[in-house]
């Protein structure tokens, strides 16, 4: 071998890597960035975008950024748990101000970064505690998911969606669920399903918790869209529920979507224990998780959040902020389905109205996904649409495209 210059192909340790097969949301908006299309619209991605069509930075954390500059808090490490303060103000968010299940001591959290880091880290530790373990996803998920716990389990899945009412299977589900052996992880979205918009009632979740209780399964809530179907309150039922109940659980909450907050990686991983004592026993061991993952986690958007959970004029700000988002994905999907219906569809799109959060399982057809592509229409291959990616602008492209395809080929 010479002594400069690159090594022989032959010689290279990274020769035999294979091209790993491209994201299927990312490598669609690189698909979308390519198009020269001016009129092209991309409703494959997974965030909020304003009527101009961007990512907004909310007035709360400006607000917020604005005192964090002037406090200057130092660019130190975290501790490997992350802020303190944070950490509380999330539980409270999540499980409640006055909790019981908080004032025994059950509840540990850690701040994560993103939803993803706290899905990692949940993962990782129960890894080490139940290795054996089957995970089941529902059919369909995030499709992260299956990845993220694949590294470590086997993953399966259980009935959720049903394309024949574009709604739940929930009969089906419940058939899995009473099969499920002993200990097995269930990984639950807690609202605003992903990819389908398709939630539980919440007598369903009084069901599916009897049957996780009487199982001995190990539910993992995945909550990433708090404040996005009906409300903070109200859209965290069913986290509240499993907490209260006394079954030990893990809960992933993002604040990417509900703060805005997407490229500053902001979550946290909870942890409900049967007793105190399990819980700080558990705590201990997520924080080696961390230390050998990431050793802390990054300071600045989790300070942003903490500040504004914990001032009544910025959370006052953000909780209007929020409602407003909410509100706003609300009448897009009345827009579209009306606007689908001006130009002549015949097929009823009116299960759109109820489902929630930033996304719907259209009912497009692979096919029809493919070919409105070639048109600059780009939409995830499942039939997933961002219905928080539509505006004013791009909503009569969308609607005439999708229609002009309804009425050649039916979905
Ligand atoms: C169901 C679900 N879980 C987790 C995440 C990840 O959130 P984050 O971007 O904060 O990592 C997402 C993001 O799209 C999601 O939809």
């Amino acid at each position: 071998m010479s002594e400069a210059g690159p090594v022989p192909v032959s010689e290279s340790p990274f020769a035999p890597i294979p091209a790993a097969p491209p994201d299927p949301i990312l490598g669609l908006t690189e698909a979308f960035r390519r198009d020269p299309n001016p009129h092209k619209v991309n409703l494959g991605v997974g965030v909020y975008l304003d009527a101009q069509g961007v990512v907004p930075t909310l007035h709360a954390v400006r607000a917020a950024e604005a005192r964090l500059l002037e406090a200057a808090p130092g660019k130190g490490y975290l501790p490997i748990d992350g802020d303190p303060e944070y950490n509380r103000r999330v539980q409270a968010l999540l499980l409640g101000e006055n909790a019981p299940v908080i004032r025994e001591g059950r509840a540990v959290t850690v701040q994560a970064p993103g939803g993803t880091g706290a899905l990692r880290v949940g993962a990782d530790f129960l890894h080490r505690f139940l290795p054996d373990t089957t995970v089941f996803l529902s059919a369909p998920s995030w499709e992260n998911h299956a990845a993220l716990f694949g590294t470590h389990f086997r993953v399966q899945t259980y009935p959720y969606y049903d394309p024949r009412t574009h709604g739940l299977d929930f009969a089906g589900m419940m058939e899995a669920f009473v099969r499920m052996p002993r200990h097995s992880v269930v990984v639950l979205h807690a609202c605003c399903h992903n990819p389908t918009g398709v939630d539980l009632s919440a007598a369903q979740w009084v069901e599916v918790l009897r049957v996780c209780r009487e199982r001995a399964l190990v539910p993992f809530l995945d909550f990433a869209y708090q404040g996005f179907a009906e409300g903070i309150e109200a859209d965290a039922f069913a986290v509240r529920l499993f907490a209260e109940s006394g079954l030990p659980c893990l809960i992933a909450n993002s604040f990417s979507k509900s703060f805005s907050l997407y490229g500053e990686r902001v979550g946290a991983l909870t942890l409900v224990a049967a007793t105190a004592d399990e819980a700080q026993r558990a705590l201990s061991q997520i924080k080696r998780v961390v230390r050998v993952n990431y050793s802390n986690p990054p300071a600045h958007g989790a300070l942003v959040v903490s500040l504004i959970l914990g001032d009544a004029t910025l959370r006052q700000m953000w909780e209007a902020e929020l409602t407003g988002m909410r509100e706003r994905i609300q009448s897009l999907r009345r827009d579209f389905v009306q606007a689908l219906g001006a130009q002549g569809v015949s097929q009823d799109f009116g299960f759109i109205l109820q489902q929630r959060g930033m996304f719907s399982y259209s009912g497009l057809s692979r096919e029809t996904v493919l070919q409105l592509r070639q048109e600059g229409l780009y939409i995830v291959e499942s039939g997933r649409i961002c219905i928080a990616a539509m505006n004013e602008r791009n909503l009569p492209f969308i609607a005439e495209a999708i229609a002009r395809h309804l009425r050649s080929v039916p979905c």
